[in-house]
């Protein structure tokens, strides 16, 4: 079996202050040490916070990323941010293809494959997210909607493949205090993974995003193939976010 290291991100939306981000990234570097297993651990912050992520972290075992790519490279794309830009932070991560940028800023599949194509390029690990809503659940369509999101992923080939890192989140789990349940995830990781081995990528990363909370982070990890967690609301606490850490085995 393919050693998978487990890895636990942070995703903070838009929150946080430099003066509360400074509080925040302390707190997270101090509890490192006591950490016992040894989880990959990461933060998503806003654009404008880059520097500061780097600057507090820069000498520690956290990387730090953002939370969208441009697809362009450069040029007349006012607002945006390239991939080499976030390179130019010392950005590990970028998430590609959060709900939220699906559902408010329309971005399509086929839109978040190429971003993660351009982020590898730039030196990136792109964490595609992929995930159903409630009424796609209801109506029996999950396992069609994640393909679907997944089908230009696939197509980018083994080696991106083996290169990214997808992030299974459930719409109607984020931000609603209603994780799925670690048999639900687990169903759904299972389908992910069988896909990621038939395009020859065995070893890719799939964390489960929803809701995640120290309380219910142990059983989602304890799933074959649950490899860590996409966090929001409860990164924006160092306890928790160490706490679900620590969950970690
Ligand atoms: P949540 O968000 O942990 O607040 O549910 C997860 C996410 O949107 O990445």
């Amino acid at each position: 079996m393919a050693m998978r290291r487990p890895l636990i991100m942070g995703n903070w939306k838009m929150h946080g202050s430099l003066a509360d981000n400074a509080v925040l990234l302390a707190g997270i570097r101090d509890g490192t040490a006591r950490l016992r297993g040894q989880p990959e651990l990461a933060v998503c912050v806003p654009f404008v916070y880059l520097a500061q992520a780097q600057m507090a972290l820069a000498d520690s075992v956290i990387s730090w990323g953002a939370q969208d790519v441009s697809v362009h490279e450069k040029g007349a794309y006012t607002g945006e941010i390239s991939g080499a830009m976030l390179a130019d932070f010392g950005c590990r991560w970028v998430l590609c293809g959060h709900s939220e940028r699906r559902a408010l800023h329309g971005e399509g599949s086929a839109l978040v494959a190429a971003k993660a194509a351009g982020a590898l390029a730039a030196g990136l690990t792109p964490v595609v997210c992929v995930g159903e809503t409630l009424s796609d659940r209801e109506a029996g369509e999950t396992e069609c909607v994640v393909g679907d999101q997944l089908d230009p992923v696939l197509a980018l080939g083994a080696d991106a493949l083996s290169r990214l890192v997808i992030a299974y989140e459930p719409v109607w789990a984020i931000g609603t205090g209603r994780s799925a349940t670690p048999e639900q995830a687990q169903e759904v990781h299972a389908l992910i993974r069988a896909s990621l081995a038939r395009h020859g990528a065995s070893a890719t990363r799939i964390l489960y995003g929803g809701s995640v909370k120290p309380d219910n982070a142990a059983a989602l990890f304890a799933q074959d193939d649950i490899d860590g967690a996409l966090i929001g609301g409860a990164s924006l606490q160092a306890d928790s976010f160490l706490g679900i850490a620590a969950a970690v085995s």
